[in-house]
């Protein structure tokens, strides 16, 4: 389905609970349809926002409603500088949240950069050919950050990055410093990311925007320019995008934005 701002879908739920139920419910069809040879290449993202998907796939796998044993995970982004054990390393969060819940993922098919890296190049560079290896990703779920970050991706990144060393912004560390007890300085001032080009490979990109503090962001995603002030906005250009969002996100949106959404989605409305 095509609209005229070219994202191709923004499933607009009630509230966070649906907005997640509905992603899940996205990525369970995705890889139970998948009947390819080859694994299901999912891409995952870190933060708030995916932890209610996260616990529906866990539900859903448990309940033998699907296999991870053909799926292959690729993350986003890992700070530089945290060993896997500290518990805001993205690698302890997939575990914690996702990997260790799941009765057949397969360790060895579970890819997060390394933080503690002594060669970040190299580390990126394979990062990228082990993804190519596998002819791609499929589905890569993303979130974004208040300012529009997708992965690590802060505003003037290129559209066309890869995966690479990203230094974060003051705003950045700031808004994550609530998992560092609130001290901006405590969060690491550098992370690996994969790049926009990166996501934007994938065949198809789902990206989940939940909140008020998200609501200019979203607006910048589906109304804005495409620009590498926003990064999230990147998302107008690929042909497989999609924005599950909820009510409190649409708040800076304009009413006939809102109101094409609502209309043309309203049968999947849960
Ligand atoms: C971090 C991550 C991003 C994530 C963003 C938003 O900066 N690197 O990948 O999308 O936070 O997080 P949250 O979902 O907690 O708002």
């Amino acid at each position: 389905m095509e609209t005229i701002w070219g994202i191709n879908e923004s499933m607009i739920q009630d509230n966070y609970d649906k907005m997640c139920k509905w992603a899940a419910n996205y990525i369970i069809a995705k890889i139970n349809a998948h009947k390819e040879d080859r694994p299901f290449i999912l891409g995952l993202p870190t933060g708030s926002s995916p932890i209610g998907v996260y616990k529906e796939l866990v539900r859903a796998n448990k309940a033998g409603e699907v296999s991870f044993a053909n799926v292959v995970t690729f993350n986003m982004d890992e700070y530089l500088g945290l060993p896997k054990d500290h518990d805001q390393s993205y690698w302890y969060f997939m575990h914690d949240n996702l990997f260790n819940h799941l009765v057949d993922m397969k360790p060895e098919n579970i890819n997060i950069l390394n933080g503690m890296t002594d060669n970040p190049e190299e580390e990126c560079a394979n990062y990228e050919k082990k993804i190519a290896s596998y002819g791609g990703i499929d589905l890569f779920m993303g979130g974004i950050g208040v300012d529009g970050h997708l992965a690590f991706n802060e505003p003037y990144t290129s559209l066309a990055s890869r995966t690479g060393v990203r230094d974060l912004t003051t705003d950045t560390r700031i808004v994550n410093s609530r998992f560092f007890g609130n001290d901006p300085e405590k969060v690491p001032a550098q992370a690996l990311s994969v790049g926009i080009g990166t996501v934007t490979d994938s065949k198809e990109v789902l990206v989940l925007i939940s909140g008020h503090n998200k609501a200019r962001a979203l607006a910048a995603t589906v109304e804005g320019a495409v620009s590498q002030k926003w990064t999230c906005s990147a998302l107008q250009m690929h042909n497989g995008a999609i924005i599950a969002c909820d009510e409190e996100a649409c708040g800076e949106l304009t009413v006939d934005t809102y109101k094409y959404f609502l209309d043309i989605e309203k049968k999947e409305r849960i």
